[in-house]
Formats: structure tokens, sequence, C-alpha cells
């Protein structure tokens, strides 16, 4: 067996330089060989939310389908770096990897540390990545998906070989817990996800149809204004609000319902794939209003659109990649299978990822 640049052995099918930009000989596949995912300890009910707002158990499950969610210990230092530790940790190991392997790190978030540097720079140091490149990604609940397509590339192009992709959200620093804040501080949680992709001999394996769409003109259905110039035309510049997350949440809703058929559709034509083909639905959980009706106009059973909602409410760009950490984990997704991760979300923003496991 050769070595690569940095004197590591590899494993002879075709791949060149190694991370950072070599390129590799021949096409190949891709393949996901590790997933990790992290839950803050802090459990926030329907009724701890009854006690400081005008809200009831009754209502936020009746709209949303969500009992509790996670939240960070903020007074601690808890929030999107370190879960995204725990999460990348988890999956190196469970890929049975080290910190070195990694050639490339992806943070999807929309709730980094700090402006700069990146929140995945920050992930790499804790966990020890010494030599992999890092960037963030903000497609916000999106942003896990997006990554993935950009990962998958990246390898099947040669460039690459193994990436981790992580999708960390830290939405409850960003939310009102008082009755003015209560449309939207009931359905968000904190998470992080991660997957590690590597490059594999075997080329059917891989995504077999992608889409990353965009439509700037609905920014104003979700943002977090940071100053008093950042709220639309027409919206009160309350000061209150600022650093707040903004949400609309009737029109994303309406948004979500017609977006999400339309890309299940789209995907599933461009991968040439029936729906009954498909195992698993990895969907990004906002409502569970929304992913029933998903399931309802394709008739899916309950077992191949998987929902923990109710669990973890809303958790951003964590939502796909703990439903996919979980799913693993517990053997339903598996080698062999056709699965489709879906996402819908603040840009607004909307992508899928068909692949061939
Ligand atoms: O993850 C990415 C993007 N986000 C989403 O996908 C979220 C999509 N949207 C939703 O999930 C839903 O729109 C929400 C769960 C956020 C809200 O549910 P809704 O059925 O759309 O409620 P609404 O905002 O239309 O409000 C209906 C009523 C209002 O009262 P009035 O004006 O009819 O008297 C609200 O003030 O419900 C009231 N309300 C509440 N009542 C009790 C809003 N939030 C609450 C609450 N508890 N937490």
């Amino acid at each position: 067996m050769s070595q690569d640049l940095h004197g590591r052995p590899h494993s002879g099918f075709g791949f060149g330089a190694g991370a950072g930009g070599g390129t590799f000989a021949g096409r190949v596949g891709v393949e996901i060989v590790g997933s990790g995912s992290y839950l803050p300890q802090r459990v926030l009910t329907n009724q701890d939310l009854e006690k400081v707002m005008d809200t009831s158990d009754e209502w936020i499950v009746q709209r949303t389908g969500i009992r509790e969610r996670h939240i960070c210990d903020a007074a601690n230092g808890e929030a999107t770096k370190r879960m995204g530790a725990h999460a990348l940790r988890r999956a190196l190991s469970d890929a049975k990897i080290g910190p070195d392997d990694l050639d490339l790190m992806i943070c999807a978030t929309m709730t980094g540390e700090m402006n700069c540097p990146a929140t995945a720079n920050l992930i790499g140091h804790e966990v020890g990545v010494k030599r992999a490149g890092s960037f963030d990604l903000n497609a916000a609940c999106s942003g896990f998906v997006y990554a993935v397509n950009l990962a998958h590339d990246l390898i099947r192009g040669g460039a690459y070989r193994t990436v981790a992709v992580m999708g960390v959200d830290c939405l409850s620093t960003l939310m009102d817990y008082s009755t003015a804040g209560r449309g939207t501080a009931i359905i968000f949680g904190d998470a992080a996800g991660c997957a590690i992709f590597r490059a594999t001999p075997d080329t059917r394996k891989g995504i077999l149809a992608q889409a990353m769409h965009a439509d700037g003109e609905g920014w104003k259905e979700i943002f977090v204004p940071r100053t008093m110039h950042d709220f639309p035309a027409g919206q009160a510049c309350d000061p209150s609000k600022l650093g707040k997350v903004q949400m609309n949440g009737a029109a994303v809703f309406k948004f979500a319902v017609s977006t999400f058929s339309n890309l299940i559709e789209e995907t599933l034509e461009k991968g040439n794939v029936k729906p009954e083909e498909v195992d698993m639905f990895i969907c990004h959980q906002s409502n569970m209003r929304i992913l029933k009706s998903a399931r309802e106009r394709f008739g899916l059973s309950e077992d191949k659109l998987y929902i923990n909602i109710d669990r973890v409410g809303n958790t951003v760009g964590a939502s796909v990649p703990l439903c996919l950490d979980e799913l693993r984990k517990a053997g339903k997704v598996r080698e062999g299978q056709k699965v489709m991760f879906l996402a819908f979300g603040g840009g607004l923003t909307w992508a899928s990822s068909l692949w061939q496991l």
C-alpha cells in the first residue's frame, strides 16, 4: 500500500494527493461511514413553557406535535461549538477513524459562535483536528442537506476523500420565551448531528439525484434582526426583537407544505426512482402536520417517513443528521437502501439528496 502526502497509507483504488485538493485517478462512489449526534441534557417541556408564557400543552401538541425539546445550558457556555464537538467525536468513533483522517469539515449552522472564526474550526480544535479544511455553511434548516450535496460532489470529483458534515444549531439563544414570542419559541430546540462521508471503490454508492433551491424574496418570513435597519419595509422596528428569531409561522407553513411535495416529486423524477423504491425519507422536522401531509400525499407508511419532533422539536440544521443517526443506530437505515434527505427553511431555502447507500 502506498502513502499519501501526509505519510498516511491509502487504499490504492485511485487516490492521489489526499487532503486539500489532490485528485483521484478514477471515478469513485461515496458512502456514509459514521454518524453521531448530541442533545443537551436540559429538557424543556410544554409544561415548562406554560409557566413562562400564555400557551398550553394541548395547543402545542395539536398545532405542532411537539411535547418537549432540549436546550443548551447557556449560563455554562454550552452552545453550538460544544454540541458540535460531541456529535463529531461520536461520528468519528462510529466510523472508527481519528481526527487526522478527515480531509474536510463542513458545519451547517445559523447559530455560529462568532463571526470569525468559523464554528467548524472551533469544533475541529475541540476534537483535535489539525489539518483538515473547515468552514461553515448557512442555509438555515436546509444547511445540512446543502452541505451533504457539496461534500458528496467534492468527494465524487476526486479532490477529497473523507469529509465530516455537521448540522448544529442552538436556537434557544435566539428565542423570546415570553407570550410575545410564543408563536416561535415553542417549536425550536437545540441539537447537533454529524455524518462522515468517504470515497469508496463501489461506484454504485452515492447521490442519485439532488436539488438545492432558494427564493430570497421570502427572507422576511424567517429572520434574525441585528440592527434596526434589518426589519422589512412596513414592519415596525422594535428594539426588543433584535437578536430574536422573527417568523411568520403561517406563511412558512404554507410554503413548507407545497415545497415538500414538489421537492419529493422533483428529486424522484431526476433520479428516475418511484416513491415506493425509497426505503426511508429523512426529513427536516419542522411541524408534525407538515410531515404527516407529506406522508399522506405520497401514501407513505409510518415506517418510511421518520418522525422524532415530539421528543426534540425543530432543531434546524441538526434536524436531518439527528434523524439519520437515530435511524442508523436503530438499524433502520443501512447499506443497500435508498434514502432521501429533505429540508426547507429560512432563506427561504429548500434542498434534497437521494442516496444509494
Ligand atoms: O423550520 C423551518 C421553518 N419553520 C416552520 O416550518 C414553521 C412552520 N409554521 C408552523 O409550524 C406554525 O405556523 C406554528 C406552529 C409556528 C404556528 O401555528 P399556526 O397554527 O400557524 O398558528 P398562528 O401563528 O396562525 O396563530 C393562530 C393563533 C393566534 O391567535 P389568534 O390571533 O387567532 O387569536 C396566535 O396568537 O394561535 C395563537 N398562538 C398561540 N396560542 C397558544 C400562537 N402561538 C401560540 C401558542 N400558544 N404557543
